[in-house]
């Protein structure tokens, strides 16, 4: 990419690396669609036009969505990649890699797009994703739609404040937006999506002072808690990952979701980050553990049951996917 020589050309950079709505605040409802794209040549031509026609399909919901807040990012598998764009792959996209440890595993599982949707209610996000499949056809099959919601103050169903650490104003930017390292995504973004599973009634059985130690933070007014220094860490401390760079940070988007009658109680967790390793090193000190086997204890009454990595390119770049 040549760098820009006048006001104009600056403007259609800036324009070209613009990205999608990584930035949006928490949302009170949102989704998570997961789909695999079939493998035949009229599959993928359809679900290149669907996609690359998002931003439209987009508009004619959010024109409708009270408040007007309506937002939607597309990620794109590793798989899914060269077919649908014909380009070559960002830097870092590669397949989710599952992590083993002892006692738990963070599985990979499939899915070669990924439609987040937020907005200030259900229903218009009901209504896009009607629209959206209507318009795949059969051309994708759909391997999860979870709808979430937003848990009182921010809470995740283990009922502690989650997204507290996210980065904001410039840092925010830095943390999630893919820049000079890969010239041709700039303004792209790595997402990692997995649907986890509680065991409610084993923690509600910890004690306050066990759930604290365990999440790194007090329940009731969110104040962090001092790092462990030695044996067990909490989850705040392993997703902690700092080098001689700095400290490493990633954008999370996370949102409970539940079916009391089926007994079941989620968090869908949804990372945003410029560099795919940082997330990977978060997975491996969650799963393995830091120091080998002390894993994050957050697993113990958490089960990975998905786990899926998509690049979320420019937004100029999705609707130029040729069709
Ligand atoms: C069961 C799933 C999960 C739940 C319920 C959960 C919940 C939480 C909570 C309550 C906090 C503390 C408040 C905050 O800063 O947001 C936190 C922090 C954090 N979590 Fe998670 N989390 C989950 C999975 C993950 C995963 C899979 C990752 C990354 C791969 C991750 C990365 C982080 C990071 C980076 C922080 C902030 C650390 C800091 O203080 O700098 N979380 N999480």
């Amino acid at each position: 990419m040549n760098l820009p020589t006048s006001p104009i050309s600056s403007a259609h950079h800036a324009q070209a690396i613009e990205p999608q709505s990584i930035d949006t605040p928490i949302s009170a409802a949102a989704a998570f669609l997961v789909l695999v794209v079939k493998d035949d040549a009229s599959s993928i031509a359809v679900a290149q036009s669907v996609v690359a026609s998002t931003d439209d399909l987009v508009k004619d919901v959010r024109i409708r969505a009270k408040g007007g807040l309506f937002i939607c990012n597309v990620g794109i598998s590793h798989r899914a990649w060269r077919p649908l764009t014909g380009k070559p792959l960002p830097k870092e996209l590669k397949p989710f890699q599952e992590v083993r440890g002892t006692t738990h595993t963070a599985v990979a599982t499939a899915g070669d797009l990924l439609y987040h949707i937020r907005a200030a209610s259900m229903d218009v996000i009901i209504e896009f994703e009607r629209i959206l499949l209507e318009a795949f056809g059969t051309a994708v099959d759909v391997i999860d739609d979870v709808a979430g919601f937003r848990y009182f103050d921010g809470r995740d169903l283990l009922e502690f404040v989650d997204g507290t650490a996210n980065p904001d104003g410039l840092d925010l930017a830095a943390a999630t937006i893919v820049a000079e390292e890969d010239p041709d995504y700039a303004g792209g973004s790595y997402v990692v999506t997995q649907k986890y599973l509680h065991d409610m009634a084993a923690w509600r059985s910890q004690s306050l002072q066990t759930q604290e130690a365990i999440i790194g933070r007090r329940k009731f007014d969110n104040v962090e808690l001092p790092d462990a220094t030695a044996g067990q860490k909490s989850h705040k401390t392993l997703c902690t990952i700092e080098d001689a760079d700095g400290e490493h940070d990633i954008l999370r988007d996370n949102m409970p979701f539940a079916a009391p009658g089926r007994g079941e109680y989620g968090t869908y967790f949804i990372g945003y980050s410029r560099h795919l390793w940082v997330i990977e090193k978060m997975l491996e000190r969650m799963f393995i553990g830091d120091p080998p086997p002390l894993h994050d204890r957050i697993l113990d009454f958490s089960k990975a049951v998905t786990g899926v990595t998509f690049f979320a390119p420019a937004r100029k770049f999705l609707g130029s996917i040729a069709g």
